[in-house]
C-alpha cells in the first residue's frame, strides 16, 4: 500500500530504512543535509518511456512534449533529450533553460496567456516548433510583425469542461483565464483572426483542462468538444486541423488513498476519443502532442525533512515542525494538496498518534499535513514526502530568507548532486548596494 505513492524504486536498504534508486535516504539526509529532494531517474524515464510507447501506435504521428512547470533543471532536460521527448515552455526563461541544455527548439512548445514581445521574439528566434497562441493582445504582437519569420501555430481554446479536480487547477472550464472559449464564439473569432497573421502558420489546436485529474471522462468529454469545434471551424473557414495538442493533466498518488490511472489508460482514453470525435464528423486524423508534467516527476521525487519541535495542545492538536516547509512545497497551502510522510527508517511503522506535520516558517497556514497518523516521532528523525516531485521546487520561494534545498537524482544505487543547496551569498548575488542614481 506504500508503494503507489512511491517512486519505481523504492524499497529498503540493508539496514531496514527506506530506499529509492538504490540509495538509502537515511545516508543522503546525512550526506546532503536537509531538507532534500531526490528524484528518481528510473520512475522519470519510466514515465516517459510509457507516453511514448502509448504514442507511437497513432497513425498521424504525435510528440512528448514534458511540461517544464512542474519542474525543470538542466539535469532533467538532459533526460528528456536522451528519451527523446520534447518539452512545453511558459517563460522565456523555461525556453532558454531548455534550449541551453541541448533540446531541440524545434521539439518545444509555447503555452502561456501573456507572453510578452520579447518572448515571442526569442521564441522565433529560438525556431521554436510550435507558439501556443492564447490572447487577441497575443494576436496583435503577431499580426505587428514585419520580418517575415513564421512559426507554426496551435490556437489555445477552453472548451468548457471542469474536471474534478481542485478548482484552483482546473483550467479548461468557461471562467478560466486560458484560452478562448468555444461557447461564447471567441475561439472562431481568434482562429479566424490568426488565419490572417502573416507570422503564423496555424495547423492546430490545443487544450488543457487541467491538473491532478484523477479520472479519464474528463478528458473524453473534452475532446469531443474540441472536436465539434474543429468541424465548425472547418465548415466555416475551410480550416483544417492538423494538430491537436490535448496538454497534460493526468493526476498521480500523493496518499495511498489516491488510485490514478496509468499512462496507457490515459493515453487509451485518449486516442479512441480522438479517433471516436474527429471521425464521427469526418475529420482526418490530427497529429497528437500530449504534455504531462506531474505525472512524470511528480511520483519520482521524494523530499526529505528532518523533525524538530514538538508542541502539544491538551485536547485540541500535536504539531511537530520539520525544517522545511511552505518555502520548498506550497501545494497544502496553494490547493488543498494531501501527503502522507513516512518515517524513513521505519518506513511501514504502525501510527500511534495522529499530529500536524508544520513546517518552519513564520505563517500559520505552513503546514505540510494535517492531522496526519503517524508513528513516534523523534527530534532527529528523518522524514520522506512522497509525491513531491511536481510543482513544488518550481514554485520554491526564499520566504524567511530560506535557502532552497539542495536536489539529488538517484539511479543504480549512485546519487548525484545536480543542485546544491542555496547559500545567502545566493540571495544577495541580486541586491544592489551602494549605487547612486543621477536625476537627469
Ligand atoms: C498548458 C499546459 N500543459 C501542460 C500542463 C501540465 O499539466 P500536468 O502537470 O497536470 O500534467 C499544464 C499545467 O498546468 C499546462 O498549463
Amino acid at each position: 500500500m506504500m508503494g503507489r505513492m512511491l517512486p519505481d524504486t523504492a524499497g529498503r536498504s540493508s539496514a531496514g530504512n527506506l530506499s529509492v534508486g538504490g540509495c538509502d535516504l537515511l545516508e543522503l539526509a546525512q550526506r546532503f543535509g536537509t531538507p532534500l529532494y531526490v528524484f528518481d531517474e528510473a520512475t522519470i524515464r519510466g514515465r516517459l518511456r510509457a507516453y511514448r510507447e502509448g504514442l507511437r501506435r497513432w497513425p498521424a504521428g504525435g510528440d512528448v512534449l514534458y511540461s517544464a512547470k512542474a519542474y525543470l533543471s538542466p539535469a532533467m532536460v538532459a533526460i528528456l533529450v536522451e528519451e527523446d521527448c520534447g518539452a512545453d515552455v511558459v517563460s522565456g526563461a523555461e525556453l532558454e533553460i531548455a534550449v541551453r541544455g541541448g533540446l531541440a527548439a524545434g521539439r518545444i512548445a509555447f503555452p502561456g496567456n501573456n507572453k510578452s514581445a520579447a518572448e515571442l521574439d526569442a521564441a522565433l528566434a529560438a525556431g521554436i516548433g510550435h507558439l501556443v497562441v492564447d490572447s487577441e493582445h497575443e494576436l496583435e504582437l503577431l499580426a505587428g510583425r514585419t520580418d517575415g519569420a513564421r512559426v507554426r501555430a496551435l490556437l489555445r481554446v477552453s472548451p468548457g469542461v471542469r474536471p474534478d479536480t481542485h478548482a484552483h487547477i482546473s483550467t479548461g472550464q468557461v471562467d478560466s483565464k486560458f484560452g478562448f472559449g468555444v461557447a461564447g464564439g471567441q475561439a472562431m473569432a481568434a482562429l479566424r483572426r490568426a488565419l490572417g497573421v502573416a507570422a503564423l502558420d496555424v495547423c492546430g489546436l490545443h487544450m488543457h483542462i487541467g491538473s491532478q485529474i484523477l479520472e479519464l471522462h474528463s478528458h473524453a468529454a473534452a475532446v469531443d468538444a474540441l472536436a465539434e469545434f474543429a468541424a465548425a471551424a472547418r465548415d466555416e473557414l475551410g480550416f483544417e486541423t492538423r494538430t491537436v495538442s490535448a496538454g497534460g493533466g493526468l493526476g498521480i498518488a500523493h496518499t495511498a488513498a489516491e488510485t490514478p490511472p496509468p499512462v496507457s489508460e490515459f493515453l487509451k482514453v485518449l486516442t479512441e476519443s480522438v479517433e471516436r470525435s474527429f471521425s464521427a464528423r469526418g475529420l482526418r486524423l490530427p497529429a497528437l502532442h500530449v504534455e504531462p508534467g506531474r505525472s512524470v516527476v511528480g511520483p519520482a521525487g521524494v523530499a526529505l525533512y528532518t523533525v524538530g519541535a514538538r508542541k502539544h495542545i491538551p485536547g485540541v492538536r500535536t504539531y511537530v515542525s520539520v525544517d522545511g516547509g511552505m518555502a520548498d512545497n506550497i501545494r497544502p497551502e496553494l490547493y488543498g494538496a494531501r501527503y502522507q510522510p513516512l518515517l524513513v527508517r521505519d518506513p511501514e511503522a504502525t501510527p500511534v498518534e495522529t499530529v500536524t506535520i508544520a513546517g518552519r516558517y513564520c505563517e500559520s497556514t505552513d503546514v505540510l499535513v494535517r492531522d496526519c497518523p503517524m508513528p513516534e516521532l523523534r527530534a532527529g528523525d528523518v522524514l520522506a514526502v512522497p509525491a513531491a516531485g511536481a510543482y513544488t521546487l518550481s514554485m520554491a520561494s526564499n520566504y524567511n530568507a530560506g535557502l532552497r534545498p539542495a536536489v539529488v537524482f538517484v539511479h543504480n544505487g549512485i546519487a548525484r548532486l545536480v543542485r546544491r543547496r542555496e547559500t545567502v551569498d545566493d540571495l544577495l548575488r541580486c541586491e544592489v548596494t551602494g549605487a547612486t542614481v543621477t536625476p537627469t
